[in-house]
């Protein structure tokens, strides 16, 4: 693992690379789209120009120091960007929170679910970590389905345990342990 750079990640259907700069149009076009925006505690709508690319910018650094690691999920044919999935490194310990969007014209095809497997693979293999938490509007059920399928444990609702547009919402809590990762578990 290089610790200066942000690897590339393969799947069957996906590359997850580092971001590019001139990923920021696309950045903006999939991730402005109110209904990608608004199940997410982070991204605003409308979406300002050059908040991607300033973004994007900060990512190197936020690397370098172990506090996130950033991947734009990009199709392994045509090339095209269609989501981006991070974990957030926490710095007490060997724990990250999941995060993730995929844009609305490619969604329910499988492609969250196996960008996110690859991703805990990558964070317990690769980053040593020993727990990877990720959590949910509670409106958002394809969100929690796809913590299902990676194998991740629902472990409640945590009360007004986000903040979005200056409202605090009910948040579903999952987790997984490294111990209790499988790489290859397909959920029916
Ligand atoms: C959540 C999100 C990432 C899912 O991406 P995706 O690529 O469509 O996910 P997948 O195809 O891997 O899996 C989606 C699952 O949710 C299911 N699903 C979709 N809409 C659903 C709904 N309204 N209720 C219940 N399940 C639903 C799909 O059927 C699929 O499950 P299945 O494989 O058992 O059929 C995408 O919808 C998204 O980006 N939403 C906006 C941003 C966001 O929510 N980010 C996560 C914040 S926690």
């Amino acid at each position: 693992m290089n610790p200066l750079h942000i690897p590339t990640l393969e799947t069957e259907r996906l590359v997850l690379r580092p971001f590019a700069i001139a990923d920021g149009p696309r950045v903006q076009q999939l991730a402005g789209d109110r209904r990608v925006a608004e199940m997410t505690s982070q991204i605003p709508h409308p979406y300002p120009d050059r908040m991607a690319e300033i973004w994007i910018a900060s990512h190197p650094m936020l690397w370098r120091n172990r506090k996130l690691a950033p991947f734009a999920v990009t199709l392994r044919g045509s090339g095209e960007l269609i989501g981006a999935i991070s974990l957030r490194l926490f710095a007490q310990g060997p724990r990250a929170e999941l995060g993730y969007w995929i844009g609305v014209p490619y969604w329910n095809r499988g492609y969250a679910t196996e960008a996110a497997r690859e991703v805990l693979r990558f964070g317990f293999e690769d980053l040593d970590l020993q727990g990877i938490q990720a959590t949910h509007l509670l409106n958002n059920p394809a969100s929690g389905r796809v913590m299902e399928k990676l194998g991740m444990r629902y472990e409640g609702i945590i009360r007004q345990g986000v903040i979005r547009n200056g409202r605090l919402l009910d948040i579903a809590d999952y987790s997984i342990p490294a111990g209790n990762f499988r790489p290859y578990l397909r959920v029916a």
